[in-house]
């Protein structure tokens, strides 16, 4: 099995991706921020993506984004073919796709919203720690995506501060000043210029 960062030479695979996305979401019951053609061609193409084959198959895909300038970055769209599933390969995709992440964006939290077991696991292993919804982006494109969610009405009612999806949330090494990990967003941009003054 090749996990390759994606390229152009992946765009054959984007329908049936797209596809088994809507169909696992449906199977689960969930509803999922819609993820449109272009939308994961770009993702593809501009390798911010990385995906799994076999034999010219396609077997998994997971794709980064960013929120609040880049503060924050998520691992989103993690998807198997069901055919792979339970051998490790969500696993793999999303250690490189973490991997990708810290390398682009050194400084970024790194967050996910799920209710999946697997996922929770994988996180987990990765280092993410759960927290509640403050700790997350605050970006209001990033909470739009949650508006295709047959739980949404939940995540209204509570003014965003939970919902079902447990967060999970990666904070890099160099967030900590003086030894602490600082996990407000305004106080590391604050921290990173005082720091830079003082250099
Ligand atoms: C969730 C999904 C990506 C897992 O892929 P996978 O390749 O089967 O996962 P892995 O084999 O790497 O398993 C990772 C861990 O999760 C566990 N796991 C896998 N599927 C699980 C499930 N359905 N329920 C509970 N645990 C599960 C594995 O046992 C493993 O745990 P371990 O490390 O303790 O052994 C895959 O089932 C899928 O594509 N589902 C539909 C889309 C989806 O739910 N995406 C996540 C959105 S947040």
């Amino acid at each position: 099995m090749e996990i390759e960062i994606s390229s152009c030479e992946h765009l054959m695979y984007v329908s049936e991706i797209q596809q088994e996305m809507y169909d696992s979401a449906q199977r689960r019951g969930t509803g999922i921020a819609k993820r449109s053609i272009e939308y994961l061609s770009k993702k593809i193409s501009d390798g911010n993506a990385v995906i799994a084959t076999e034999n010219g198959e396609w077997v998994g895909f997971c794709y980064i984004e960013t929120w609040s300038h880049g503060q924050f970055v998520a691992n989103s769209g993690l998807i198997v073919s069901p055919n792979f599933r339970n051998r490790g390969v969500a696993t793999l995709i999303k250690n490189r796709v973490f991997q990708l992440s810290r390398d682009k964006y050194p400084t970024a939290k790194v967050f996910g919203l799920t209710t999946g077991l697997a996922v929770m696991k994988i996180n987990s292993d990765l280092g993410y720690k759960p927290v509640i919804y403050s700790e997350l982006t605050q970006d209001e494109e990033f909470w739009n995506g949650c508006k295709n969610c047959v739980n949404y009405e939940i995540l209204m009612k509570k003014e965003r501060k939970n919902c079902l999806c447990t967060a999970m949330l990666f904070v890099p090494e160099n967030n900590k000043v003086n030894g602490v990990v600082n996990n407000q967003p305004e106080n590391q941009y604050q921290n990173e210029q005082e720091s830079n003054l003082s250099v």
